[in-house]
């Protein structure tokens, strides 16, 4: 009795484990044992050390603890390695393998490749000939930047104090772009972000975009690009978060990076950002699967060219769907398990998804407020639209382009700092006031112009592809 029993889940799990565990179990029947300098690490090379490296990517405050470049710094990790890749957490990418291959920035392991890793560590984690290694792979240091050598860099015009009790402090800083550092205007080709601190949580900075947790800096694909000009304002909408005590404090000095195209050089395409949301949801208290659904629609032929989903700690699910004229659909975006702390931004290869006028484009967002989501704060609280990060958000970020080449936008399209305009219900002003005061205790009457700024921009969640 106690042998079938024990028969039984054995085979249950070689079920659950397969395809992955039985592919293990081929590659070892036919190469032999995997060893680490032929075969583990050409594949950590290709898709781990961008982030496991000294100088690592730094996604927005969100650099890998530990380097994969040696045999010695691997071994320690063998096992920790093949259960974050067996698992999908490693390298992260939260998008669902329906979309494998759309995306040009995806980072995924195929199944083969899973396979090795599991069955190298499975069998000791043996290093191997050296001489079967690759050479080492080559990374270009542009004094740190990922975007390469910048144009511009510019910063946040202060060293600002953290103080000691601050928990969460969201902060305005306002510079703008002289003559002097910019004579005349350029076509931004790519904006990479460098957070001063570890506190800064994200930071947005209109109008060149932002960073959060888990961002790639934002390189446009050639024929691609936004206007900057001199005497531009760019305002750093700076969040940060940190545990608040004694010694804690800290001094902050952001900066972000700027590559313009070739003087002269007018991209095709004028790179507008949109974010779909609403605000008028409230989640139940342990929930476990609350939705809420919005949409827009394109009026002319558009390309588009990426998206980031935006939620809190409670943020599950993200779903973006193409409602075509002809009353087809498609899904865009399948995001099943959404991470808080990868805000990823999911980007089409040159030249975007182009969807014809008329398309209908629906976001549908999901929160887990029971006490089964890990990170759930509160499960007993109703949750409602609010910037701590206890609260929630919906947004679902959109970038895109008109689909004819040397379009130019509508400044209403473009919105003030190049964000479009409208395409959302518009809020009746009464309601809104009442809303204000109910959801976050604002006195809508008694703020000054610049809380009523940033309270309008953040309810229109006109913020860039990078939302925080
Ligand atoms: C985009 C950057 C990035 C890529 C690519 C990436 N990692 Fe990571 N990795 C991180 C960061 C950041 C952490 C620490 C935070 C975390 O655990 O989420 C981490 C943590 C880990 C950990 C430790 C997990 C733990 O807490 O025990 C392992 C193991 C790991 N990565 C393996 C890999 C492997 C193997 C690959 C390639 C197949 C890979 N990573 C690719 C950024 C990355």
């Amino acid at each position: 009795m106690i042998k079938r029993t024990a028969t039984a889940s054995l085979s249950m799990l070689a079920l659950t484990l397969s395809p992955v565990w039985a592919a293990a179990n081929n590659a070892d029947a036919k190469g032999g044992t995997p060893t680490f300098h032929r075969d583990v690490l050409p594949v950590l090379q290709q898709n781990c050390q961008v982030c496991h490296r000294p100088g690592g990517a730094n996604l927005g405050g969100m650099v890998a603890p530990m380097s994969f470049t040696s045999y010695d710094e691997v071994r320690p990790w063998a096992k920790s390695i093949a259960r974050q890749v067996d698992a999908r957490l490693m390298p992260p990418w939260h998008a669902s393998p329906d979309q494998h291959g759309i995306f040009a920035n995806e980072r995924t392991l195929s199944d083969e490749e899973v396979a090795l890793l599991v069955s190298w560590a499975k069998a000791g984690a043996p290093a191997g000939d050296a001489a079967d290694a690759p050479p080492p792979r080559e990374w270009p240091s542009h004094d740190g930047w990922s975007i390469g050598t910048p144009d511009l860099v510019i910063d946040m015009g202060e060293r600002y104090f953290v103080e000691d009790d601050v928990e969460d402090q969201y902060i305005t800083f306002t510079t703008s772009i002289t003559k002097e550092m910019l004579p005349e205007p350029r076509w931004l080709k790519a904006v990479e972000f460098r957070p001063g601190s570890p506190v800064v949580h994200h930071i947005i900075a209109r109008p060149l975009g932002g960073i959060a947790p888990g961002n790639d800096p934002t390189v446009y694909n050639d024929g691609f690009g936004t206007l900057i000009e001199p005497g531009m304002e760019v305002s750093w909408q700076m969040h940060y978060h940190k545990e608040p005590g004694p010694g804690t404090g800290t001094w902050d000095f952001s900066q972000a990076a700027l590559r313009f195209y070739p003087p002269g050089y007018t991209p095709e395409h004028v790179v507008m950002n949109d974010g779909l949301g609403r605000f008028d949801f409230k989640i139940p208290p342990g929930d476990p699967h609350y939705t809420s659904t919005t949409s827009t629609t394109f009026e002319r032929d558009t390309l588009l060219l990426g998206y980031t989903p935006h939620m809190h700690l409670r943020g599950k699910s993200a779903r973006y769907v193409a409602k075509y004229p002809d009353g087809s659909e498609e899904v865009l975006l399948e995001v099943p398990r959404y991470d808080f702390n990868w805000q990823t931004h999911y980007e089409y290869p040159a030249p975007g998804k182009k969807i014809p006028a008329g398309t209908t484009l629906e976001l549908t967002m999901g929160w887990d407020n029971s006490p089964e989501n890990p990170n759930n704060p509160d499960p007993t609280a109703e949750v409602t639209y609010g910037r701590p990060t206890t609260a929630e958000m919906m947004f679902g970020f959109v970038s895109y382009a008109d689909a004819e080449p040397g379009y130019q936008p509508s400044p209403d399209q473009m919105g003030v700092n190049g964000r479009r305009r409208g395409g959302r219900e518009q809020i009746d002003p009464e309601e809104m006031k009442q809303m204000l005061k109910e959801r976050f205790g604002l006195d809508w009457d008694t703020m000054s112009e610049e809380e009523r700024e940033e309270v309008l921009q953040r309810l229109r969640g006109r913020r860039g592809a990078a939302g925080g």
